[in-house]
């Protein structure tokens, strides 16, 4: 049986602000500020949602979860992916590894980089070996190097059997 493969990009950017969770691929990190967002602002976790949805040609995470939408409101980001996942193989695809970035300036993400593995690959139903993290800082340059926002980058492979012709 012939297979397509396809490739799917996410990226994601939010605000830090006092007095939220500081939540990143599903696990809650130690630190004195989190991200601001309608939902838990899980940049990681969304630009992994883009990312499936993309590769699978379903659009982005805004048509499928508006933030105008109060069912959304403080929502858990794992639904998202779960969700973008569930589309994905309701129409023949299996997922074949993701790779991630974390561009973060502080605190260092380095320690959690097991439990936010494990947590990305329970949720995307993957064994750990086809799921990668990387963390970066911004070199203290521009508004992720200035601590004002965060971002995170995510490419995610797709595979299907094609009908043979
Ligand atoms: O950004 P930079 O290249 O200086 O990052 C060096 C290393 O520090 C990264 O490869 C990563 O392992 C770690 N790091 C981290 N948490 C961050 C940023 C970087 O653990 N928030
Ligand atoms: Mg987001």
């Amino acid at each position: 049986m012939p297979v397509e493969y396809r490739s799917g990009l996410g990226w994601d950017n939010h605000r830090t602000a006092a007095g939220r969770p500081l939540i990143i691929g599903g696990v809650t990190i130690e630190a004195e500020f989190g991200l601001d967002g309608h939902s838990d602002a899980d940049i990681l976790l969304h630009a992994l949602t883009d990312a499936v949805l993309g590769a699978a040609a379903l659009g982005d995470i805004g048509m499928h979860f508006p933030d105008t939408d109060p069912r959304w409101k403080g929502a858990a980001s794992t639904r998202f992916l779960e969700h973008a996942r569930e589309l994905a193989e309701g129409l023949g695809f299996t997922l074949v590894n993701a790779d991630c970035t974390v561009i973060l300036e502080r605190p260092k993400l380095k320690d959690y980089r097991v439990r936010i593995r494990e947590s990305v690959a329970g949720i995307l139903g993957l064994p750990l070996d086809r799921v990668n993290v990387k963390f970066k800082t911004s070199e203290k340059v521009g508004p992720v190097g200035e601590g004002r926002s965060a971002e995170a980058q995510a490419i995610i492979m797709l595979s299907r059997e094609l009908p043979i012709a």
